[in-house]
């Protein structure tokens, strides 16, 4: 048997997080959270007070972040049980709660429709995912990143019922939400990733399409793990 890459693409709160954590555990394989470098990308911008539509400036911050070591992974055994994790450190810092914060997750939409932003990041997730028995998590490994995955999956569910989540996860947080405008924020987050011209969100043609709407997580980790154990 040979560890393999996996591939889970697919729109905000198709589940992507919970199932790569779950499936990464089930195969002790490790979990690369992709979108977590954007999302840390993003968090510089604003510590270095950086506006959304300077382009240039934010595609030289996310080379400054790679190039100097600035932005690194870190390895987390045992993170995901059977499987290990990783957490993105910002110049000498744990950022994996700030990284959360709503402001982030908005810029992370925005600086990750920047062509230099993507290229920068593009050598870091290929050098982690190099050897295998990985599962990366984001929205263009199957088509971008690793074209030649040797699993990919396609993520995704109803925008009602991916708003339901999100909205629960808000609430869960102590975070004063309401449903309405946690629907509207992943409309516009599903229009910004499909709509942009670099890199959109969209299925490669050899993924599997999963539709977790109205699926038991367990059950649905299972199917994806023997997908997995099938072409290892
Ligand atoms: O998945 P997550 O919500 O953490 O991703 C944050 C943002 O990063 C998303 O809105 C998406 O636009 C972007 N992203 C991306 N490509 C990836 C992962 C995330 O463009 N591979």
């Amino acid at each position: 048997r040979r560890a393999v890459r996996v591939a889970i693409d697919g729109p905000a709160g198709a589940g992507k997080s919970t199932v790569a954590r779950r499936l990464a555990e089930r195969l002790g394989y490790l979990l690369l959270d992709t979108g977590a470098l954007y999302r840390t990308v993003a968090l510089a911008a604003v510590r270095e007070k950086l506006r959304w539509d300077e382009a240039e400036a934010l595609g030289a911050l996310a080379e400054d972040l790679v190039t100097r070591r600035r932005m690194v992974i870190e390895r987390v055994e045992g993170a995901t049980g059977g499987g290990s994790g990783m957490r993105v450190v910002l110049d000498g810092e744990d950022v994996s709660a700030a990284i959360r914060a709503p402001e982030v997750s908005l810029g992370a939409s925005r600086v990750s429709a920047v062509p230099a932003v993507r290229a920068a990041l593009l050598d870091m997730q290929r050098g982690q995912g190099a050897v295998g028995g990985v599962v990366l998590e984001g929205r263009d490994i199957g088509t971008v990143v690793f074209p030649d995955a040797e699993v990919k999956f396609f993520l995704t569910a109803s925008p009602e019922v991916r708003a339901r989540r999100r909205y629960e996860e808000l609430v869960a947080q102590g975070k004063d939400a309401t449903y309405e405008a946690t629907f509207n924020d992943v409309e516009r987050r599903d229009k910004a990733d499909t709509e942009r011209p670099v890199a959109p969100l969209r299925q490669a043609e050899d993924a599997i399409v999963v539709d977790s709407s109205h699926r038991d997580v367990a059950e649905l980790v299972e199917e994806m793990a023997l997908v997995v154990e099938a072409r290892e």
